[in-house]
């Protein structure tokens, strides 16, 4: 069975909705950014020259995830027998683009976090993503920084069906993010305490993943940040075009086949 047109649209319909409160967020940081006149087109550059040890600390433990890479990177390891679930902490943070670089004093908390967090019994795996160079990544994960992303990630069963992933999504206060609100989230499991996310963005199983659409979705949400009239028209012809690639599998409606003239 094939999802409707109808289903599909409905999913886009409210997961715009959905953003709608993420985009406040982003038009606010855009308004403060445009009022301190530091506005600038240019992308954000790859690599920061700061090279301290708290860094080169940070940047072993941590995998950095890419759109490319994450599904591969944020599995459980296959050699090992135990844990049958592997924990992965995902720091999301972002720089003048999408954090409006209001991110620095949070990721300064998360390096120097790191060593103590990785010391704990059983840690997670860590991970790192900068929306300023993957914001389709993170747009298709409907986060923004500065937040955490932790996942519950089950091994799969010996038939190979994977159980469900729980993912807590937990955004972090840009200003008054500390080594102790980390410690607290993490080393005092208050993380646990997040209700699992299930809607429609979910990494693993939300249905905008299932179907293909999380990804074309990031890229429309992404394009209407850097030019808002745009997104009407990008959005329908996107979708329209995503369901007739789905249409095209099954039977074409007649009277759509017959030629004009
Ligand atoms: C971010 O903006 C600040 C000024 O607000 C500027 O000094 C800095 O170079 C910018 N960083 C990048 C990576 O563009
Ligand atoms: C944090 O660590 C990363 C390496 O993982 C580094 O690129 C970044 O500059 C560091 N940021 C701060 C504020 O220390
Ligand atoms: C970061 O910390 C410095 C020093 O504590 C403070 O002056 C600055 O306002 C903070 N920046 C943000 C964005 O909170
Ligand atoms: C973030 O922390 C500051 C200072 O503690 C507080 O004034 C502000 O309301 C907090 N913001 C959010 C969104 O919780």
């Amino acid at each position: 069975m094939r999802p409707s047109s109808a289903l599909v649209l409905a999913f886009a319909a409210s997961t715009v909705a959905q953003d709608q409160v993420l985009l406040v967020d982003k038009l606010k940081g855009w308004f403060a950014q445009a009022t301190a006149a530091v506005s600038s087109a240019v992308p954000a550059a790859a690599s920061s020259p700061v090279a301290s040890g708290r860094a080169k600390a940070a940047e072993s433990i941590q995998h950095e995830l890419t759109l490319e890479n994450w599904k591969e990177t944020l599995t459980v390891d296959p050699s090992v027998s135990t844990p049958t679930t592997q924990e992965w902490l995902v720091y999301i943070t972002g720089g003048n683009a999408t954090c409006f670089g209001f991110c620095g004093n949070t990721t300064k908390a998360w390096n120097t976090s790191l060593p103590l967090l990785a010391a704990k019994p059983n840690p997670p795996k860590f991970a790192v993503i900068d929306c300023d160079a993957q914001p389709v990544l993170c747009n298709s994960w409907s986060v923004g920084p500065p937040s955490l992303y932790y996942f519950q990630i089950p091994k799969p069963l010996a038939d190979q069906s994977a159980p469900a992933a729980t993912v807590r999504y937990q955004p972090l206060n840009r200003t008054s993010t500390t080594t102790d609100t980390l410690k607290k989230l993490v080393l005092d499991n208050e993380l646990e305490n997040v209700v699992p996310y299930e809607g429609y963005f979910h990494p693993f199983n939300g249905p905008l993943q299932q179907y293909g659409l999380a990804v074309p979705l990031a890229y429309v949400i992404w394009g209407f940040s850097k030019m808002p009239s745009w997104l009407p028209m990008i959005l329908i012809s996107f979708m329209s075009r995503t369901i007739m690639g789905r249409r095209g599998q099954g039977p074409a409606p007649r009277a759509a086949a017959q030629p004009a003239q």
